[in-house]
């Protein structure tokens, strides 16, 4: 069989075969709906049989422009045809304009380019840990970071070591040592958990996979001010609510907060390549030296050259406006579903997390059903499902989706 036959079959697989292929041979550390996307635009996901899917979740917030967005295409169609990868082992000339404006954008001083969230977590931790010891003088390997309960910030071994996901834990120790879990939205306990030798308070400051949780006003200024006077960096896990999701670039601006260091990724890869960043002041990330930290792949040109076009886009602010003002929308269509199936909507711009009634049918049924009418959401904690689609969709699309989902709650034959 030539190459082209093998990419033909692959193109014409059934939805049926194209999944067991996967349940053969991909490893079952996901429950996907039964959805095979074979092309996406903008908003729109179309499966193997033609079938097309309105896309409210965009990949977990990493599809913010939109599926093939046309500038961010460009952009790396241009660097595939330039250079992809030299390692950092020598420069490129994408890394360092890359790191120039997502610094600006954040109003920092320098970037460590990653790949993955997770891995943007883990380099987080890594840097509080070590300006802890250069800079605050935290006495080795005593350093203490205080995280939230029902935090998610990824899947490594340190990450679930402070989950408080008994699945994301279970048979995966030993743990990391080192970390202090606090109800989330309690900046009292936050404070009575900081002692001398704690150097970091990690948070979402909206909680995501916990079901779109929107703290109390008071919350993060609390933080900030809680973490300057005790000497302690602010680290805000924006991976999942920065980059204009909730209608401004980062989640913290709703409350004027910076943090010491924002942890960026999804949407910074602009749907195409992995892209993740820790972005913080010179007195931080400056602890880093040679060898104490890297990755192959973290800032390589096509990433840079990708991450550039992404700023480009959010400087100019379109996607954070109409996040905004579709967001209204969106939450005042969820929340006329309340008493019909819905029992509660949170969140901010685009991203809302919607309770509903489990008589009705669990989240993951509800996502089927309503996969089934050409809606795609994904549930959470068994009986929230997140609407989260890429900031290009239009209020038209947004009502459509609402119809369908109250179709769905009206129950069959409706
Ligand atoms: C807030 C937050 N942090 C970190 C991560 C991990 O990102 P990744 O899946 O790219 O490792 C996620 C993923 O959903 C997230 O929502």
């Amino acid at each position: 069989m030539t190459m082209a036959d093998t990419v033909k079959k692959a193109a014409t697989r059934t939805t049926v075969e194209a999944i067991a292929l996967d349940n053969t041979y991909a490893a079952h550390n996901y429950s996907p709906l039964p959805v095979v996307a074979a092309s996406a635009r903008g908003a729109w996901i179309t499966d193997v049989e033609g079938r097309r899917y309105l896309d409210c979740l965009a990949a977990y917030s990493a599809v913010n422009f939109g599926h093939h967005n046309d500038e961010i295409v460009a952009a790396a169609h241009r660097q595939l045809d330039a250079v992809t990868l030299v390692s950092r082992a020598f420069h490129s000339d994408q890394l360092g304009p890359f790191c120039e404006a997502l610094a600006g954008l954040c109003g920092k001083d320098m970037v460590l380019p990653m790949n993955s969230g997770a891995e943007a977590v883990e380099s987080g931790l890594k840097v509080a840990r070590k300006w802890g010891a250069d800079v605050k003088g935290v006495p080795p390997d005593m350093a203490n970071i205080i995280v939230a309960d029902n935090n998610f910030h990824g899947r490594t071994i340190s990450i679930v070591s402070f989950s408080s996901d008994a699945t994301a834990r279970g048979g995966f120790g030993p743990f990391t040592p080192g970390f202090r879990s606090v109800p989330f939205a309690d900046a009292d306990a936050v404070a009575a958990a900081m002692d001398e030798n704690t150097v970091a308070v990690l948070i979402e400051p909206i909680q995501g996979e916990a079901g779109i949780i929107v703290p109390p006003d008071d919350y993060l200024p609390r933080l900030r001010r809680l973490c300057t006077q005790r000497n302690v960096l602010l680290i805000a896990d924006e991976i999942q609510s920065g980059l204009a999701r909730t209608g401004h670039t980062f989640a913290c601006d709703h409350w004027g907060v910076v943090p010491d260091i924002y942890l960026l990724g999804k949407a910074l890869g602009g749907g195409v390549v992995p892209l993740s960043a820790v972005v913080a002041d010179r007195d931080i990330l400056g602890v880093l030296h040679p060898g104490e930290h890297g990755s192959t792949f973290g800032g390589n040109p096509l990433a840079a050259a990708i991450g550039s076009t992404v700023i480009d886009i959010l400087r100019r602010g379109e996607f954070q406006s109409r996040s905004a003002e579709l967001g209204l929308h969106l939450h005042s269509r969820l929340r006329s579903l309340i008493g019909h199936g819905v029992l509660s909507v949170r969140g901010m711009g685009l991203w809302a997390g919607v309770d509903i009634d489990t008589r009705l049918g669990t989240g993951k049924q509800l996502s089927m059903a309503l996969a089934e009418r050409g809606v795609l959401v994904k549930d959470t904690h068994g009986s929230t499902l997140r609407f989260a689609p890429p900031l290009v969709i239009t209020a038209e699309e947004i009502d459509w989706a609402i119809e369908q989902f109250a179709s769905v709650l009206a129950g069959p034959g409706s």
